[in-house]
């Protein structure tokens, strides 16, 4: 599947709603910001559209997707929402936070979206250009971050270009990310909730907001293969908690690691994830032997920086 024109549609201009709506009624892909990171979308009740997103990105066809709703009800058309769901998601939604819940029988949502699962995880995603498209549509989108399989996350319209340039139609470019990272992956089964993949909402201001406890996943199981080890991986290798780089390497810095380019050189964790992805994908364009990294506190958000490090830094094909 060749387009051989994508075309880059600015996200506040007029009629660029319009435009992806009608690709998305089409059948078609189109790229969308969301505040975490880019998504390449489709209509999720369409099996023929959502096939393409895992033509598009080489992606393992037993690897499930995320279904982006406008809201509380639109998610409950196809999922179950226990009362500690309905919580969650008044707390944390329209934001960064996936639930992965029991999906209803016969709601027209392909299996080709959940691959096969019995579950299905719904997000609710902040950008205004994005919900409105939801909104208008009237159906939820299927949309994983709009990268080829194993790549950095996209946290601009000129990201997701560099890997799908001439494979989908429309992208719409609604700026920089705000967050960079990808959300929060909560399952909840029988009223256990389970962190799947951490992200900036963490497992402590879940836990405080809720009262409940939120329980680690346990590593040696996995349940969708988004959860192998290697992913996010740049072209350099990666080398994790570096105060000082080898010749020929590129160190990243972290607070009072200064380094040749910095996460955030006043410590600030937020700021690190916002600009993750990008600084990784900046310092991988330098053709460095190494793309060293200074270390990042385990706490707060720096648990899911970390996590998308180890990644970046895990032996490729693990
Ligand atoms: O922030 C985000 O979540 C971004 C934006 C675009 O919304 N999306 C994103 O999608 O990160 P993706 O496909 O790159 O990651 C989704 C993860 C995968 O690891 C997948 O295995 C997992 O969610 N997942 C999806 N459905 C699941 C299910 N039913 N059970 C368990 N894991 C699931
Ligand atoms: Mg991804």
């Amino acid at each position: 599947m060749v387009t051989p024109h994508t075309h880059v549609v600015s996200a506040h201009e007029d009629g660029a709603i319009e435009q992806a709506v009608e690709q998305l009624i089409e059948g078609n892909l189109v790229a969308l910001p969301t505040e975490t990171v880019y998504g390449l979308a489709a209509d999720a009740l369409n099996a023929t559209a959502v096939a393409k997103i895992y033509e598009a990105k080489g992606r393992p066809s037993n690897n499930p997707l995320i279904c982006h709703v406008a809201d509380i009800e639109m998610a409950e058309r196809y999922v179950t929402v226990s009362k500690i769901s309905a919580l969650l998601m008044k707390n944390f939604w329209p934001g960064p936070l996936t639930l992965v819940l029991p999906q209803k029988t016969s709601t027209g949502i392909p299996k080709v979206v959940s691959a096969n699962l019995a579950t299905l995880a719904v997000r609710c995603p902040a950008t205004k250009t994005t919900h409105q498209i939801i909104k208008t549509l009237d159906r939820p989108i299927a949309a994983p971050s709009a990268n080829t399989s194993g790549k950095l996350s996209p946290t601009s319209a000129e990201d997701v270009l560099e890997t799908l340039e001439g494979r989908l139609p429309l992208v719409l470019d609604g700026g920089n990310t705000s967050v960079g990272i990808e959300s929060t992956i909560l399952g909840i089964e029988d009223d256990k909730i389970t962190l799947l993949r951490p992200g900036t909402i963490t497992s402590d201001e879940i836990s405080d907001t809720i009262n409940l406890p939120v329980y680690d996943r346990d590593s040696s199981q996995i349940t969708a293969p988004g959860q192998l080890k290697s992913h996010y991986a740049p072209n350099a290798n990666v080398r994790l908690n570096v105060t000082e780089k080898y010749e020929g390497e590129i160190l990243v810095g972290f607070a009072d690691i200064v380094g040749d380019i910095s996460l955030s050189p006043d410590g600030n964790l937020k700021n690190a994830a916002r600009d993750l992805f990008s600084v990784l994908r900046q310092a991988d364009k330098l053709n460095p032997k190494a793309i060293a990294v200074a270390p990042i506190p385990h706490k707060g958000i720096g648990i899911a920086i970390n996590d998308r490090l180890n990644r970046a830094a895990a032996p490729r094909n693990s």
